[in-house]
């Protein structure tokens, strides 16, 4: 069994993360640590309970974290997610408790009691928490297992500016500091998680789960896939995040390579850019595995499967 810590800022794509993780044996969630990023932090902890107590998993550790990113103005995705961040269901206050032990601490003496490569981290947020814990005791950086993270773009480059993407974009300093810091790291960027689309037909394989998490979910994916599919004239919103919980169950479902990844974090028109040379011409060090292909309709058989898991 994997053990893994989410680091999430829920977010309906969140949400089927949180859910297919807690609904796989071959993992174990140790905690989930939140961040601010979709919404305010206050509405990322709250949203992450929510989750939990859908799920039917309200012994689920959940820690707070980062208000806001290392440097530069707070970012959120409200035209996104909606002003809850889980808009699509109804807001209710939630059974999961939050943790009173901060979220950087959390991974700091998790890491240091596990034994060495025993932690997996799995950031689908802005990575500030990561940084924070990274900076705080950077002796971490030689025991954590890997970082399966959900970011960046390559040939697609950004959604929130023409070279951005979100979780980047609302801390770049964050994200550099993660890509220069050595620890073994699996990147899932805009070009593979805009090949997992939950269009109309998907939706109703979710709804005919039948349970009370998969009916959630396809709430909340109906609405998520509104404001993409009127952006991007695709049929469906894109799973970014359930792409990195997927790879962790069903590696095969993937492919990518190694490659040199550095963020922009300076200038002004391309401030959240993921650099990927993905054609090896720098001779920069390889530093993350960059997935850009995925067997669509396998990830979304995986999830049905996974999500009949819960109560
Ligand atoms: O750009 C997509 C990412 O930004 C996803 O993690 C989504 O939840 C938002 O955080
Ligand atoms: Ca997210």
């Amino acid at each position: 069994m994997k053990k893994i810590i989410i680091d999430t800022d829920p977010g309906q794509d969140d949400a089927v993360a949180i859910m297919l993780a807690l609904a796989s044996p071959e993992l174990e969630v140790v905690g989930l640590t939140i961040v601010a990023g979709n919404v305010p932090l206050d509405l990322t902890c709250r949203n992450a309970r929510m989750i939990c107590d859908l799920a039917g998993k309200p012994e689920t550790k959940v820690y707070p974290g980062a208000k806001k990113p290392l440097n530069g103005p707070q970012v959120t995705a409200e035209h996104a997610h909606g002003n809850s961040g889980l808009d699509g269901i109804d807001v209710f206050d939630p059974i999961t408790p939050l943790q009173e032990k901060d979220a950087i601490d959390f991974l700091l003496n998790t890491i240091e009691e596990h034994p060495p490569n025993s932690i997996t981290l799995c950031p689908i947020g802005p990575l500030t928490n990561i940084a924070l814990a990274i900076t705080k005791q950077p002796a971490i950086k030689t025991r954590i297992a890997e970082i399966a993270m959900m970011g960046g773009g390559y040939f697609i480059q950004g959604n929130v500016t023409p070279s951005a993407e979100f979780n980047i974009f609302a801390d770049p300093e964050a994200a550099e500091i993660v890509f220069r810091s050595g620890v073994p790291i699996t990147m899932f960027p805009l070009d593979v998680t805009h090949k997992v689309l939950a269009n109309k037909k998907r939706i109703e394989c979710i709804k005919s789960v039948n349970n009370s998490a998969s009916m959630a979910l396809a709430n909340m994916l109906s609405f998520y896939g509104k404001y993409n599919s009127k952006k991007y004239g695709e049929d469906g919103a894109p799973l970014h995040d359930p792409t990195v919980i997927a790879w962790l169950i069903a590696p095969s479902l993937f492919s990518g390579k190694a490659c040199n990844v550095e963020i922009e974090v300076n200038s002004y028109l391309t401030r959240g850019a993921t650099v990927v040379d993905w054609w090896g011409v720098t001779g920069r060090k390889e530093n993350a595995t960059v997935i850009n292909e995925v067997n669509a309709d396998g990830f979304f058989q995986l999830l049905y499967e996974r999500l009949a898991n819960l109560s």
